[in-house]
């Protein structure tokens, strides 16, 4: 069967700064194993993408390894609020850290949110990383600022609630789940392995995002490799790598008949096109097999984290082709387009 080339609005990259869990290469060559053919990439790197610089050189990082199309995020900082609209044309959208994860950027203060949400154009997506009340404060401030908003990683009950409560009163809100939220639970990885943010739910979470499935415009990977021995050390980071296995989970659930795949396509292509302004690529689709099962495993994965938190799952679905722009960039098993052959996506 064939799809769209799919879109991932959110990814970390890892380049530059910590090339050896990922770089561009690497990662869109995983990105292009998992059917997605543009990926909006994060700007927690090292440095982080904060203002023109150094949006000059993840641009140029980027355009020299990439495999697929791409975008790049503007991260908010502390000092950079004054300088982030001039940049907005060139960005994928403009990134806020609510609450601690991986990386520099977090936001405490407020009244710095509002300056954000403020100076950032209406007409450019602004996505936020905020969980539980973080969650509910940010939509408030989106609508006293009267700017949309879309939310990273919806994971718990209480966060999906909020997010149909809002959508109910007509507030500009739009949201992402992440397949880790939707198949997976704290019980089910040990240690450091489970550590992720936001964290892994309890069933009751899982079952909440299943139920409120209409009220979730996207599934994003939050693609973020950590390597094996990160994870299995004694201060392991949050995240999880995600390009490869998304695709292969969410077909099994098709197949099981808990989503159509009309469900899919419209959260990991037309949704993500329509809210992040991602324009059509020309002669690009995904050939899959719908009924190839598989194991899913790390091994003969292109990422560089050489783990997956799905080891051993045993999925329904795998790509076999991928065309973008009219050439064959993935093939049973082999990507075939070189580093630089991504284009940045014109925002
Ligand atoms: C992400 C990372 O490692 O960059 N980690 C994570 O647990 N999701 C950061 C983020 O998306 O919050
Ligand atoms: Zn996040
Ligand atoms: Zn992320």
């Amino acid at each position: 069967m064939r799809i769209p080339g799919l879109i991932d609005p959110h990814v970390h990259m890892r380049e530059p700064g910590a090339t050896h869990k990922e770089d561009w290469a690497s990662g869109t060559a995983a990105a292009l194993a998992g059917g997605f053919t543009q990926v909006l990439a994060m700007p927690n790197t090292d440095p982080p993408v904060v203002d023109g610089e150094s949006l000059a050189l993840a641009a140029q990082l980027a355009e020299h390894g990439a495999r697929c199309d791409f975008g790049l995020y503007l991260g908010a900082g502390a000092d950079n609020v004054s300088q982030t609209a001039a940049l907005a044309e060139r960005c994928a959208g403009l990134k806020l850290y609510l609450d601690q994860t991986y990386g520099p950027l977090r936001l405490d203060e407020m009244t710095l949110w509002f300056e954000h949400f403020k100076a950032w154009p209406k007409n450019r997506p602004l996505v936020a990383h905020a969980e539980g009340r973080s969650l509910a404060a940010a939509i408030l401030v989106s609508e006293l600022v009267d700017r949309p908003l879309h939310l990273a990683h919806v994971a718990a009950r209480e966060e999906i609630l909020l997010v149909r409560a809002a959508k109910e009163r007509s507030l500009k809100v739009t949201c992402e789940v992440t397949p880790h939220h939707l198949f997976l639970t704290a019980d089910d990885l040990p240690g450091g392995w489970g550590e992720v943010r936001p964290r892994l739910g309890t069933q009751v979470d899982v079952d909440a995002l299943w139920q409120n499935l209409e009220v979730i415009d996207c599934f994003a990977t939050d693609h973020a490799p950590h390597t094996a021995a990160e994870k299995a050390s004694a201060n392991p980071p949050p995240g999880f790598p995600g390009l490869e296995t998304a695709l292969p989970l969410l077909l099994t659930a098709v197949g099981e008949g808990r989503l159509t795949l009309e469900d899919v396509i419209t959260r990991m292509a037309d949704n993500v096109r329509r809210i992040f302004g991602v324009p059509a690529q020309p002669e690009t689709w995904v050939e899959f097999d719908l009924d190839a099962e598989h194991t899913l495993s790390a091994q003969g994965m292109q990422g560089k984290a050489g783990w997956t938190p799905f080891e051993g799952w045993q999925v329904r679905g795998a790509v076999r082709q991928v065309v973008l722009r009219g050439q064959t960039v993935y093939q049973d098993g082999r990507v075939l387009a070189q580093p630089g052959y991504g284009q940045r996506i014109k925002l």
